[in-house]
């Protein structure tokens, strides 16, 4: 999964001028098959949403894998947007929401106007 993300960040990075990071912690696993598909999505739904709205010049992707757990986190220094503000609900977030409740993981999302936007991912690890 990592080097899928890797080279995905690579090519968006490429293509749109922001500099992306990604940092990984603890010992990668190789997650069911499905689960790691629901993750890449996740992180494309995610990474999509920075490249379209956020203005940022640097994102970074943190990918902690625990023993029962990953997390994961995405951060940009973009302009951020008002999480109350519902003219602003689209199909991304809550795509990522539905996912998230099938994988029994959590999602919060952080942001304040001019200050960025951060996801917090946390999805148990099963086995298939
Ligand atoms: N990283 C971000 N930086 C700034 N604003 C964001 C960011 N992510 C989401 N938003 C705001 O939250 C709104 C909702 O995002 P969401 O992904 O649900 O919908 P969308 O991207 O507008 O449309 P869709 O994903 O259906 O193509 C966006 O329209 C945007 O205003
Ligand atoms: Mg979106």
């Amino acid at each position: 999964m990592i080097p899928t993300l890797k080279k995905y960040i690579e090519n968006i990075a490429k293509q749109t001028g922001i500099e992306f990071e990604l940092k990984t912690f603890g010992k990668e696993t190789r997650l069911p098959s499905l689960m790691e598909v629901a993750i890449f999505r996740l992180v494309q739904e995610s990474l999509t949403n920075v490249v379209k709205h956020s203005q940022a010049k640097e994102c970074l992707l943190k990918v902690e894998f625990q023993k029962e757990k990953i997390y994961i986190i995405i951060s940009d220094n973009g302009v951020g947007f008002d999480l109350h503000d519902k003219s602003k609900d689209g199909f991304g977030l809550l795509g990522m929401k539905e996912r998230m409740k099938l994988l029994e993981g959590e999602l919060v999302v952080q942001s304040t106007q001019g200050r960025g936007t951060k996801l917090l991912l946390a999805i148990p690890i099963k086995s298939e």
